[in-house]
């Protein structure tokens, strides 16, 4: 259980960690690299755990030096994998390729959206089956088997995250060519594409987000390489600066670039942010917050993963703000559990709502799938003078390296009394 006492003014340091959504995939495209691979900046969350205990299924080995995963992929063996463990993976989705180029025939659990909203996978599909793999799914499965054709293929990747990223480590080592077309360019997805060509992958990009892949022979590997850090964790702290700093918050690692939009979004409301030295920001305390409106969108727009977030802004802001989530069906469920808090909103349809600000937030019993909204409803409690108890907070621990400790460094008054905490050493 997490215990949070109400209303106490923050102040201090926070260090943003490594990007769940780089490390993923780029500990998964390890395995074509059949070597020694050094990542640095992983963060040590569940998530990452649960890999990594599938991967050592296949014989590939790994230890950790504080936040740096040393992976040894020489002498991985065609195992075979347990469906028990794989069904642990939440997006089971990133599994595709990497599991597919190991083994050439994989079962997996349908990838149901996670609970939070509908994930179409049809991109992934269609992918696979242009060059050479087929597939067949029912209700709780996906079962899918092939081998690679040769020849240059052009496939859209429909601007999808995951399914850029199945494509880039399904046609690497593809003879000859593949141009893929819409594709995502979100950061972690340029994290993976920095480590292929680190690898000696033959990757090039263009504006119109298309990537070219031409065939090499096979792909190097002993070096060391950098995940990028979170920037959903850095704008996350930002809006934990605005609402809950006695003056302001520095947030180290913040990766300033990827932030724009939303940076620019904090700055309409009336945040103070100021640019310290290379991507540490201060973000200062905003006592008269401006009623903003935001609409979500692939990058560089407003990400999607900020919006729960900036919406805790939004009911604290004088008027009246409208979210526009243009990305995911089903990602304002988590407005009616601000309503259980005494929100004033109005949800007009599966894609938007209005907030009326500002709101004096009550404590309620609430719950949410979407570790986004979870983490949102965190910065809630802090702000709202009442004592929070909540349970499921190991729900958190999954995706967000550390945060009770992170927390508690810039005082607030937090206690975990679940031991849930993975602990970097
Ligand atoms: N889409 C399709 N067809 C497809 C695939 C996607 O129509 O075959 C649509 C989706 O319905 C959605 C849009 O494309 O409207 C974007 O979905 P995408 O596939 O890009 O999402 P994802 O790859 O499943 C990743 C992140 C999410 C993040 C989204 C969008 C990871 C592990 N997950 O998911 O992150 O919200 O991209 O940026 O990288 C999170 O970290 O909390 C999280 C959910």
């Amino acid at each position: 259980m997490l215990k949070i006492n109400w209303w106490k003014k923050l102040s201090g340091v926070v260090k943003i960690s490594g990007s769940k959504n780089a490390a993923l995939p780029i500990i998964w495209a390890c395995l074509l690299l059949r070597g020694k691979i050094t990542l640095n900046n992983v963060p040590k969350i569940r998530d990452v755990e649960t890999f990594l205990d599938i991967i050592s299924e296949i014989w590939a080995k790994y230890s950790w030096k504080g936040n740096t995963l040393i992976l040894d992929t020489k002498n991985m063996e065609s195992n075979k994998l347990s469906y028990e463990k794989i069904k642990k993976v939440r997006a089971s989705i990133f599994l595709l390729s990497p599991l597919l180029m190991h083994f050439w025939k994989i079962n997996i659990p349908f990838p149901w959206g996670c609970n939070i909203w509908k994930r179409p996978i049809d991109s992934h599909l269609n992918s696979l089956k242009k060059i050479g793999f087929d597939y067949k799914y029912d209700w709780e499965n996906i079962k899918i088997s092939g081998k690679l054709k040769k020849g240059e293929k052009i496939i859209n990747s429909g601007f999808s995250v995951s399914a850029t990223e199945n494509s880039l480590i399904a046609n690497v080592l593809r003879k000859w060519k593949t141009i893929l077309k819409n594709v995502a360019i979100e950061p972690h997805v340029m994290n993976l594409v920095d480590l292929l060509r680190k690898a000696w992958a033959d990757i090039k990009i263009r504006y119109s987000h298309e990537i070219i892949i031409e065939w090499v022979e096979e792909l190097s590997s002993d070096f060391e390489f950098d995940i990028i850090s979170d920037y959903i964790e850095s704008g996350t702290f930002m809006v934990l600066a605005a609402l809950a700093s006695e003056k302001y918050l520095d947030i180290e690692n913040a990766r300033v670039c990827d932030l724009y939009s939303f940076i620019e979004k904090l700055k309409e409301s009336g945040v103070k942010i100021k640019d310290l030295w290379w991507d540490t920001l201060r973000v200062y305390r905003c006592e008269n917050i401006k009623a903003v409106d935001i609409q979500t969108n692939i990058f560089p727009g407003f990400p999607t993963d900020l919006q729960s977030p900036f919406t805790i802004l939004q009911t604290q802001a004088n008027g009246m703000s409208k979210v526009h989530e243009i990305l995911f069906e089903w990602r304002l469920n988590w407005f009616v559990e601000l309503e259980k808090m005494w929100v004033k909103l109005a949800i007009l349809n599966p894609h938007e709502a209005i907030i009326f600000g500002p709101n004096n937030l009550k404590p309620a019993k609430v719950t949410s799938w979407d570790l986004r909204a979870w983490m949102s409803m965190v910065i809630a409690w802090l702000i709202s003078e009442w004592k929070t108890r909540v349970t499921q907070i190991e729900y958190i621990y999954r995706w967000y390296e550390n945060f009770v400790e992170k927390l508690k460094k810039l005082w607030a008054d937090i206690e975990d009394s679940s031991k849930a905490t993975i602990h970097s050493s």
